[in-house]
């Protein structure tokens, strides 16, 4: 599958769900030994130092930012506030851990497997005047500690999604929000559904107790 196409499914969000990258390995299931727990308390004034890393594997998704009219839409319809901790899964230029940090006052942890990314995530997060409020970790995903976070979003991929589940059912506290921009959960049904611009956003939030059919 060449990258056009690839652009064009993220883009149109049409539900691929043996949609395969090429260049990606198969992404091992995480253990509890390779959780990483990025530290929630953001407190940065200046430039962040460079922590940068080479990237450890391919990514399981290429880089598409989210319009920011659908980053607007996501945060609102998860009624992002000062006191949540949002983590952007696969975080691109951190655009909507900076808006949720501008306009909302909320803490935000960024996560990308890819170092340039990350750096560019910082810059923005320095020009927006947020850096004390977010951070952007070079990480994978699936390695992630996400107990902190109150509010995900997520533009991944409709396998990748499916294969996240589980580790956010377990980790994930209940009553934790969940937007998901283009790509759903298979049978874990949303609670809400959003069209914006052609763009479809899903909502969930995490419930006490998971349904049987779903674990
Ligand atoms: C479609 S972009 C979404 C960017 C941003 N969340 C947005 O909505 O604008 C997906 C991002 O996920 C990152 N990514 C892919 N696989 C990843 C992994 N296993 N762990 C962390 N980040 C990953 C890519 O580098 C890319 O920046």
């Amino acid at each position: 599958m060449n990258f056009s196409k690839i652009l064009l499914l993220l883009t149109t969000g049409f539900s691929v769900v043996s949609f395969g990258i090429t260049g990606c390995t198969t992404q091992q299931q995480s253990s509890e030994a390779d959780t990483q727990k990025p530290a929630v308390t953001v407190q940065q004034t200046e430039a962040p130092a460079t922590t940068e890393q080479p990237q450890e594997r391919p990514g399981d998704v290429p880089y598409v930012p989210t319009p920011q009219p659908v980053v607007d839409a996501m945060l609102n319809v998860a009624k992002v506030g000062k006191n949540d901790v949002l983590y952007d899964l696969g975080s691109g230029d951190g655009r909507i851990v900076v808006t949720a940090a501008q306009k909302y006052g909320t803490q935000g942890v960024g996560i990308d497997i890819n170092p340039e990314r990350v750096a560019e995530a910082n810059q923005n997060a320095q020009k927006a005047g947020v850096s004390d409020r977010v951070k952007f970790v070079q990480q994978d995903l699936f390695n992630t500690d996400l107990s902190q976070a109150t509010v995900v979003t997520l533009y991944l991929l409709p396998d990748v999604n499916i294969k996240l589940r589980p580790k956010l059912f377990k980790e994930l506290k209940p009553g934790t929000r969940i937007v998901s921009h283009a790509f759903d959960m298979g049978d874990w049904k949303p609670q809400q559904t959003l069209n914006v611009d052609g763009k479809t956003i899903y909502y969930w939030v995490v419930p006490e107790k998971i349904p049987a059919n779903l674990q």
